[in-house]
């Protein structure tokens, strides 16, 4: 049975073969994902992957829309796979923020499903680092949140030459369409022609344009000038305090996809320009109202970052970390009848704390010695008889007897001391 177009299996290392996904990477973009969150503050907060449909549609916008795994359920509810996790922390803060002081900062790792044309950097599915602040309009909390974005990226040892952060605003964007005259019920389809400019044919996007009142050169102008709002030159001062200046740039051909922004937006990518967006985010001060019939008033402003985008820089960078097993001590089991009193040792061992393997059926010794080396254990040990046991340092092939319950203590000392008298 083949899995489905566009997902992922994840195996541990080592890796099968070149395109296998790795689990143990996964988990360790996961793991500095959350060290990063909670060194900002933020909490972190989930939902359901499946939503009502009328979530997605009303908030979203057509391309996400496009996008969407939904079905009827047995019940024949519409409900949809959730394409990002906007709408439901919108839907979630509104239904509980009196309870919450603010700002909130809340943080999630959903893993998202797009019925997407697959391509380079797009799956059909993906998991996503998400960060929203809720009840801040001040550009204060955007600039919170590209800081965090830049030290997401750089705690994967990326750098000013590796990523740049193109930083734009719907007002500015909003300012110019109604200067220049831009038609009100028009102005999510222009938001659409600047979004796609860079992608598009510039006979194209000029068609687009003139159908909306503008010209190419006119949008061209604009962006080439890249004058910045007061709001945006606030995000700026507010990185360059923090020394965080050389990640970021005034760019306004970034406009976002997405239907809900207000304010200032932005998008991570690399310097060369050679993947899609690795990061996007930006304003967003009527979603919550939106989810919540008007009930709720609360600006909000996030963003996220995919798994795949990343994964493929840090790869192109030579940046993956080195996957080192896990596994400390290595039990071998040399005598059958020493099984029972093996069992206990590496049942008192675990609860020491320590990751111990060992033969679950009878197999040779020097097996079980090989396989205690290609799991990168630092120890062996084995039962010497009712009351001692022998462990072995494999890097310094040191060995000491001693009582089976002096045996953690002693690891500890080792490890500290680094050596095993
Ligand atoms: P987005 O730009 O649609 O924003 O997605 C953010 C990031 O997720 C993209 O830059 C990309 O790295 C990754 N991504 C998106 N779709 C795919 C895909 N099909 N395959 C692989 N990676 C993908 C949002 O989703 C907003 N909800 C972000 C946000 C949070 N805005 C405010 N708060």
């Amino acid at each position: 049975m083949e899995r489905l177009p566009g997902f992922r299996d994840f195996y541990p290392e080592p890796l099968p073969d070149g395109e296998a996904w790795s689990a143990n990477v996964r988990k360790h973009i996961f793991d500095v994902w959350h060290e990063i969150a909670e060194s900002y503050a933020f909490q972190p907060y989930d939902g359901p992957p499946l939503e009502p449909l009328s979530l997605f549609t009303a908030k979203s916008g057509q391309e996400i829309v496009g996008q969407l795994y939904n079905f009827e359920d047995k019940g024949e509810r519409a409900v949809s796979l959730r394409p990002e996790m906007t709408p439901t922390v919108a839907r979630m803060v509104a239904a509980r923020e009196r309870h919450y002081k603010k700002p909130i900062k809340w943080y999630s790792i959903p893993q998202l499903f797009r019925y997407e044309r697959q391509q380079k950097g797009r799956l059909r599915e993906h998991f996503q680092f998400n960060a929203d602040i809720f009840g801040e309009s001040d550009p204060a909390a955007d600039a919170e949140l590209i800081a965090m974005l830049i030290d997401l990226l750089r705690a994967f040892s990326l750098t000013a030459e590796d990523f740049v952060i193109r930083l734009s605003s719907r007002n500015a964007w909003q300012d110019f369409f109604n200067q220049n005259g831009g038609d009100e019920s028009k102005a999510y389809d222009f938001y659409q022609a600047i979004d796609k400019l860079e992608r598009t044919a510039p006979e194209e996007s000029e068609k687009k344009f003139q159908a909306l009142g503008f010209t190419l050169e006119q949008v061209r102008n604009f962006i080439a000038a890249g004058e910045p709002t007061d709001e945006l030159q606030a995000v700026l001062d507010n990185l360059t305090a923090r020394g965080m200046s050389e990640f970021v740039k005034i760019d306004y051909n970034v406009i976002r996809g997405l239907a809900y922004y207000t304010g200032v937006v932005y998008e991570a990518f690399d310097r060369h320009g050679k993947f899609r967006a690795i990061a996007g985010g930006g304003r967003y001060d009527q979603l919550v109202s939106l989810v919540s019939g008007g009930k709720k008033n609360i600006p909000a402003a996030g963003f996220a970052m995919g798994d795949v985008v990343l994964l493929e820089l840090l790869k192109d960078r030579k940046l993956l970390p080195r996957i080192e097993g896990n596994i400390e001590i290595y039990a071998l089991l040399e005598d059958e009848s020493k099984r029972p009193a093996t069992l206990s040792m590496i049942q008192m061992l675990r609860e020491g704390g320590w990751n111990v393997e060992y033969p679950l059926a009878p197999i040779k010794p020097d097996k079980q010695f090989r396989r205690a080396l290609e799991l990168g254990a630092e120890f062996t040990v084995r039962i010497e008889d009712d009351e001692s046991a022998v462990l072995k340092n494999l890097n310094t092939k040191m060995e000491k007897k001693m009582p089976i319950e002096e045996l953690a203590e002693h690891l500890l000392e080792t490890i500290c001391k680094n050596n095993l008298e």
